[in-house]
């Protein structure tokens, strides 16, 4: 059983493993992460292999400080600046890619840019001094599958493949990182996630620049967003959003005080309402549910404002046909 609680000790031998080449995966205050020498390809190729994960999707490379940005990336004005307002914190960005920063080609796929982030999270910002290498960690669950927000959901989805997994509780954000591509002069999302754009826009005084507005301003430019596949945090059953009731043998993700009655198992996101707090319950609630068998789940209508858009993302992602 590769699940250890993240006590001191842990980590330094956590980082020993990462440094071996081996994987761990560790919390962050998104999801729970599994992490590999971002330098060394084979360890990195570990990760997609644990993963199931189609080759041409891309690595989130984690650091400690900007420092360790600065090695791997140009890091611009506009870069500086939202790294200033939100890292550590729940922020990704896409950066133009230094040729002398030795991150494996197997994390950025062959891009011209890679993606970077400093975590808010006292084990994983320990572990990234400890280990003093760049890591590469996408969510630590099957390629496809609902992100883990427990180390026993790392174990449920990669068993005994990590060679560590360290445990400290649930993550608090419960929803990935914000992706935003910041390798030029404007700032275009790549994902909704954890920090709502609303949020950035406020305290950076930019606008940022939904995907399909910045495929449109520039439909020959192919805009990347890696990893953006329809089907994705899926679970066994099918979603079914925007439920105004439930039928018998179907499962309730409810949203709020007023939940649709229902007969069978039943998970309410925030009884309150409250964004955050849904965003935070969101995987969990799915894998309850998933365990129950029902033959869907029925999805109440959740708002779309703030963190409602990365809710939603996963949430339609989820329903998608499966590929
Ligand atoms: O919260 C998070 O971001 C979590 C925790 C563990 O940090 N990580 C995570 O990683 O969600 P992952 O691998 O599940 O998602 C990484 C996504 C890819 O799907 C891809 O869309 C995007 O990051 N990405 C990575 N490198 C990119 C690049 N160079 N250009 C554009 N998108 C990139
Ligand atoms: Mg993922």
């Amino acid at each position: 059983m590769p699940i250890r609680e993240a006590t001191p000790q842990a980590i330094i031998e956590a980082a020993d493993a990462l440094r071996r080449g081996e994987l761990v995966a560790f919390p962050t205050e998104t999801v729970y992460g599994l992490g590999a020498d971002a330098t060394n390809a084979r360890a990195v190729a570990r990760v997609f292999e644990a993963k199931g994960r189609p080759r041409f999707n891309p690595l989130i490379v984690h650091v400690s400080d900007l420092e360790a940005v600065e090695r791997i990336a140009y890091v611009s004005d506009l870069a500086r600046k939202l790294a200033a307002a939100f890292w550590p914190g729940p922020l990704t960005l896409v950066l133009r890619r230094k040729p002398t920063g030795k991150i494996s080609d197997f994390v950025t796929v062959g891009l011209e840019t890679v993606a970077v982030r400093i975590p808010d999270h006292p084990v994983a910002l320990a572990l990234l001094k400890a280990a003093a290498l760049p890591v590469a960690a996408p969510s630590a669950n099957r390629s496809g599958h609902v992100s883990p927000t427990l180390a026993a959901h790392v174990y449920a989805d990669l068993g005994d493949v990590p060679a560590m997994i360290l445990d400290a509780g649930p993550a608090i954000h419960g929803l990935e990182s914000t992706i935003l591509d910041a390798s030029g002069d404007r700032i275009v999302q790549l994902r909704a996630g954890a920090i709502p754009a609303n949020r950035i826009e406020k305290l950076v005084g930019t606008t940022v620049v939904r995907l399909h507005e910045a495929a449109s301003l520039e439909p020959d430019q192919a805009l990347i967003a890696p990893g953006q596949l329809a089907s994705h945090y899926a679970p066994a059953a099918p979603l079914r959003l925007d439920a105004v009731a439930v039928a018998p043998g179907e499962a309730l993700l409810a949203f709020g005080p007023q939940p649709l009655a229902c007969d069978g198992p039943t998970v309410n996101l925030s009884s309150s309402g409250d964004l955050v707090e849904a965003a935070a319950n969101l995987f969990a609630a799915l894998r309850t549910l998933d365990a129950a068998s029902p033959t869907e789940i029925a999805v109440m209508p959740i708002p779309h404002f703030g963190l409602g858009e990365a809710i939603n993302d996963r949430l339609g992602r989820g329903a998608a046909p499966r590929t």
